[in-house]
């Protein structure tokens, strides 16, 4: 298990992708102000909001579809992994030469991220999603990536889950972190269910927050782009032999089936110790999807 994962500053990381290197060089890395940057624990639907998001800036700035795919392109040859924290230190050099606007995914809380962050007006997107599916969707990660420690069943990663020994470690004290940068007007809140539910109206908020301007009729466009189906059948492509694992099943609640009564419980009553009556809380509600 050791191997696979190294600690920095009390989080695990995955050994092959990041290395405590890149996390110290990552304090320098430059934001510009409009930098588009996309945040969210692992599992609460990062590869999806990505997809929305360049599909909202790319219509903004009309882009082609040949554009798209060269920005791409730019990424791979410069070896830009596509999350900030992946990759060797001198990537953040390299992305310098990335045109604007760069669009940035990280699953990092706060306290990791380069201060020029939140000093330079670039917007923060955080996309939340309630805890009791993260955790199953992160069980069959873990399980079925090479680079993530498996784990023999779902209660041995459930104990995981509860004491923050994984990847990124506790996704309570990630929200408890992002929590106290709430009130920053640079910083939006998303959650998953909230895109389930009604993701025309989410990308209205999104592409408000960043200042995107879209058409009407561009927003039923994208929405069958970047469905689960469309993304899953792409997969092969987009995301390689990964694609099964990143795309799973895709709906809320299917938690039900793995959490027994006494882990429900446990669960209910960490998320209140840490974030009963807060607004990040409030965003997620809680007490709608994981009751
Ligand atoms: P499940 O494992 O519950 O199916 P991430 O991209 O942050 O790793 O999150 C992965 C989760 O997002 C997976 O959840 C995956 O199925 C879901 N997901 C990926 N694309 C999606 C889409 N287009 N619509 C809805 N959910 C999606």
């Amino acid at each position: 298990l050791e191997d696979l994962q190294f600690s920095y500053k009390g989080i695990l990381f995955p050994a092959t992708l990041s290395s405590p290197e890149t996390l110290e060089a990552l304090k320098s890395f430059e934001a510009r102000s409009d930098d588009v940057i996309l945040i969210g624990y692992p599992k609460t639907g990062t590869n999806w909001l990505d997809e929305i998001v360049r599909e909202l800036e790319s219509t903004d700035a009309k882009y082609t579809e040949e554009e798209m795919k060269e920005t791409i392109n730019v990424e791979k040859e410069l070896q830009i992994f596509p999350r900030l924290e992946f990759g060797d230190p001198g990537k953040f050099e390299r992305m310098k030469k990335l045109p604007s606007r760069r669009i940035i995914l990280t699953h990092l809380p706060p306290h990791l991220l380069p201060r020029s962050f939140f000093q330079s007006k670039a917007k923060i997107l955080l996309l939340v999603r309630n805890p009791k599916d993260t955790a199953v969707s992160y069980y069959h990660f873990n399980n079925n990536l090479p680079m993530l420690p498996s784990f023999a069943s779902w209660d041995e990663f459930f104990t995981a889950f509860m004491n923050g020994r994984l990847s990124y470690g506790s996704y309570f004290d990630h929200l408890v972190e992002w929590n106290k940068c709430i009130d920053n007007e640079r910083i939006m809140v998303i959650s998953y269910e909230e895109l389930k539910e009604n993701q025309i109206v989410g990308m209205k908020k999104i592409a408000a927050f960043f200042g995107f301007s879209l058409s009407e009729e561009d927003f039923p466009r994208i929405v069958k782009k970047t469905s689960f189906q469309a993304m899953k059948e792409k997969s092969k492509e987009t995301h390689g032999k990964f694609g099964d694992i990143l795309f799973r099943k895709g709906v809320v609640g299917s938690w039900r089936g793995y959490f027994s009564k006494a882990q429900n419980e446990e669960t209910d009553r960490k998320f209140h110790d840490c974030l009963r009556g807060t607004k990040l809380a409030a965003r997620m509600k809680y007490d709608v999807y994981c009751k």
